[in-house]
C-alpha cells in the first residue's frame, strides 16, 4: 500500500537548446545583486560564462563574483560564500555548474542571514533554516545529482574528514532551472558517465526497499532502463543530443522528490561513498560505483523478491528453470555488465583509498534503518574491504 505523503516541487524548469533566453524572465524578480556561482573555470572555457554575464548586464544587474566552487565543496568555501554575500547585500545566488554549484549555493542561501555556523547548525545538528532564505537560481551544465530541482546539499568538512548532506524543504530548492543539454557536450566523458552512475544509483536507492506494488516502483524501473539505454548511446557518440538531453532529464526525475513518495527509501550506497569521498575527494558517482556491487550481493537474501524484479523488468533476465537467488544474482551480473560498458566499474583502491583508511570510513559511514538489512558496523567494514 502506497503510504501517506505530500508531493509538491516548487522549482520551475526550462528544457532545451533555447532554454538559457529564459534567465531574462526570471532575472527581474529578483533585486539587484547577483552572486555568480561556478566552479573551477569550465563555464570560462566552454563560453557559457559570457553568455550569462551579458544577460545579466543587459537585465541591468550588479555581478558579484564567486567563482572557483570545487568539486565536493567543503564547509569552507561555505562560509566564504556567506562572507560574500552579506559584504555584497546580494538577492540571488545563480549557480552555473554542476551539482557542486547547486549544493554550495543552497548553503549558502541558508545561512547568510543566519548567525551560526552552517556546518554546524545543518550539517552536524542538522537543523532546519530558521531564517531568511535567499533564492537560488541554476544553469545546470552537468547531469546527475538532481540538485537542479531538490532540497539536497552536500557539504564536506575535510578538517573533520566527513562529507554530509542535508535535505532542506521546499524553500530552500531552486526557484527556477535552466537545463540545456548542449552545456553537458564539454564534459570529459569520464565526469558524463560518473554522472550516469549517479543518477542509475539515486533511482536503486529509492527502489531498494519496501515490498509493495508501488507506482513510484514502477517509474523507478522505467528511468533506469532509460539511463542505461541512452548511457550506452552516449558513450558511443558523446554528441547525440537525444542520448544526451534523455540522460539529464532522467537526472532531475530520479531525485526530485517523485520517486520516492509513499515508500521507504535505502540511501546506504550514498552513506558509503560519502565516506569514502570525505576521505578521498573522488568523484562522486565513482564512490557510489566502487561499493554498490558488495553491498547489492551483501543485502540481496534480505530483498531477494526485489532483486528478481530488477533482474526481469530493468535487465531483461528470462526467469524460466531458475531459482530467485539465480534470477537475482544474474540481474546483478547485468549491473556489472553495464557498469564495464560505461566504463565505472572501479574499486575504492582505483579512487586512493587503503586498507588503513577502512576503520576511518567505517566510522564516518552513517547507518540508515529504511533498506532491507540495517548494517552493522562489521559488515560496514566487510562491504568496504570487498570493494577495494
Ligand atoms: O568546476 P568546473 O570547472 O565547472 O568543472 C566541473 C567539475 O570539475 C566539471 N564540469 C561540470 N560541468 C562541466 C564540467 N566540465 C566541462 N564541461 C561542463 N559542462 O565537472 C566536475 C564535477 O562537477 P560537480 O558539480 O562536482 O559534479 P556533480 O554534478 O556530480 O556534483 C557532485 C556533488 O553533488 C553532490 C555530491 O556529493 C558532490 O558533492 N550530490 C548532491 C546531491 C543533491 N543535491 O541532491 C545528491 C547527490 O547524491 C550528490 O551527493
Ligand atoms: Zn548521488
Amino acid at each position: 500500500m502506497l503510504g501517506n505523503f505530500s508531493f509538491h516541487n516548487p522549482t520551475k524548469l526550462y528544457f532545451g537548446e533555447d532554454s538559457l533566453k529564459y534567465l531574462n524572465e526570471e532575472l527581474p524578480k529578483y533585486g539587484e545583486a547577483v552572486q555568480l556561482i561556478y566552479g573551477g573555470g569550465s563555464i570560462k572555457r566552454n563560453g557559457l560564462y559570457d553568455e550569462v554575464v551579458a544577460i545579466l548586464k543587459a537585465n541591468g544587474k550588479r555581478i558579484v563574483e564567486d567563482g572557483g566552487v570545487m568539486p565536493n565543496p567543503t564547509a569552507q568555501k561555505v562560509r566564504e560564500g556567506v562572507q560574500i554575500a552579506r559584504e555584497n547585500g546580494v538577492s540571488l545566488l545563480l549557480a552555473v555548474g554542476g551539482g557542486s554549484c547547486c549544493d554550495y549555493a543552497k548553503a549558502v542561501s541558508v545561512s547568510v542571514n543566519c548567525k551560526e555556523d552552517p556546518w554546524d547548525k545543518y550539517f552536524m545538528r542538522y537543523e532546519e533554516p530558521d531564517c531568511e532564505i535567499l533564492p537560488v537560481g541554476c544553469v545546470l551544465t552537468m547531469a546527475g545529482t538532481g540538485s537542479e530541482m531538490n532540497g539536497g546539499s552536500v557539504i564536506t568538512n575535510r578538517d573533520m574528514k566527513l562529507k554530509i548532506g542535508h535535505v532542506f524543504g521546499d524553500s530552500v530548492m531552486p526557484k527556477f532551472s535552466i537545463l540545456n543539454p548542449r552545456y553537458t557536450m564539454s564534459l570529459p566523458m569520464r565526469q558524463v558517465t560518473s554522472g550516469v552512475y549517479d543518477i542509475f544509483n539515486h533511482i536503486c536507492e529509492q527502489y531498494f526497499s519496501g515490498t509493495d506494488d508501488n507506482v513510484s516502483d514502477d517509474l523507478a524501473e522505467a528511468l533506469m532502463k532509460s539511463v542505461v539505454r541512452n548511457s550506452l548511446v552516449a558513450v558511443e557518440d558523446p554528441q547525440n543530443y537525444e542520448a544526451r538531453s534523455n540522460i539529464m532529464w532522467a537526472a532531475t526525475w530520479a531525485l526530485n522528490t517523485l520517486i520516492s513518495r509513499g515508500k521507504t527509501t535505502d540511501w546506504m550506497v550514498h552513506m558509503l561513498g560519502q565516506a569514502v569521498g570525505a576521505y578521498t575527494d573522488a568523484t562522486h558517482g565513482l564512490t557510489l560505483a566502487a561499493v554498490s556491487l558488495p553491498y547489492y550481493c551483501h543485502i540481496l537474501p534480505y530483498g531477494l523478491q526485489k532483486f528478481v524484479r530488477f533482474a526481469v523488468n530493468v535487465w531483461g533476465v528470462r526467469p524460466e528453470g531458475k531459482s530467485d537467488e539465480e534470477i537475482a544474482h544474474e540481474g546483478l551480473a547485468a549491473l556489472q555488465n553495464w557498469m564495464r560498458q560505461i566504463g565505472v566499474a572501479v574499486t575504492l583502491t582505483d579512487l586512493g583509498a587503503t586498507p588503513e583508511m577502512i576503520e576511518g570510513i567505517a566510522k564516518a559511514t552513517i547507518i540508515l534503518k529504511g533498506g532491507y538489512k540495517v548494517l552493522t558496523r562489521d559488515e560496514v567494514i566487510k562491504i568496504l574491504t570487498e570493494s577495494l
